[in-house]
């Protein structure tokens, strides 16, 4: 399980501002989007790519596409669609899947609602979009999910981790899959609190995203 904490003064920048408590609603889905395509341009870094000729107005030339089938990106619902148009403006070919899945406030063990996947997804590249790294639980189903349906190549994009949450993703599916899975965030902060919550942390990512 690879980490990749994305080190820009953009991104550290405007995950300040979504820190800020004082950040109302409509800047938090703002800066989340805008934060998200800098993860993003990060995140496509290892895309599959085709080498294909292109003909320029004055001749021809060995150029890149991106090979088919196209990525699948899976946010997860509800926090995740908030990351869903930053994601797909760098990847509008991309094809779309859902994951509803929701943490019980006292157990913190993850339900799936919602699964509107493909059943087959051998071969494909996948981006997972999720705010919230924090104990790893609801990441880590999804990522056995689409593994277990075939993926090969699995991202999670993540605003902030905690170190709980990347030990039990490294846990759980570190050695037990050919898949390559790798996480890209913003930062990882200092623990968890009794709740459940990443500290400091941003709050909760729904309720701020959507109220
Ligand atoms: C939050 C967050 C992640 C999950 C992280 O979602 O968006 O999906 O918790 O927690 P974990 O790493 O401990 O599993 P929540 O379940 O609150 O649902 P929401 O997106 O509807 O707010």
């Amino acid at each position: 399980m690879e980490t990749l904490v994305v080190d820009h003064p953009l991104v550290a920048h405007k995950l300040t501002t979504l820190r800020d408590a004082r950040t109302d609603s409509p800047t938090f889905r703002r800066l989340t989007d805008e934060l998200v395509t800098l993860l993003a341009y990060e995140a496509t870094r290892d895309v599959r790519v085709a080498d294909v000729t292109v003909e320029t107005p004055l001749m021809p030339m060995e150029g890149t596409r991106l090979t088919r089938p196209t990525p699948l990106v899976v946010p997860i619902l509800r926090a995740g669609l908030g990351m869903l148009d930053g994601m797909t403006r760098l990847l509008p070919t991309a094809k779309v899947g859902f994951l509803g899945m929701a943490r019980d406030e006292e157990t913190l063990q993850p339900a799936t609602y919602a699964d509107r996947l493909p059943n087959d997804l051998s071969g494909r590249q996948c981006y997972v979009l999720d705010p919230m790294l924090a104990t790893g639980g609801t990441l880590a189903a999804a990522l056995r999910l689409l593994v277990d349906r075939g993926a090969d190549h699995v991202t999670a994009i993540c605003l902030l981790a905690a170190p709980e949450g990347l030990h039990t993703l490294t846990e759980n599916l570190g050695e037990r899959t050919d898949a390559t899975l790798r996480v890209v965030t913003a930062a990882v902060d200092d623990r968890l609190n009794e709740q459940g919550f990443i500290l400091p942390g941003l709050g909760d990512a729904g309720d701020r995203l959507y109220g």
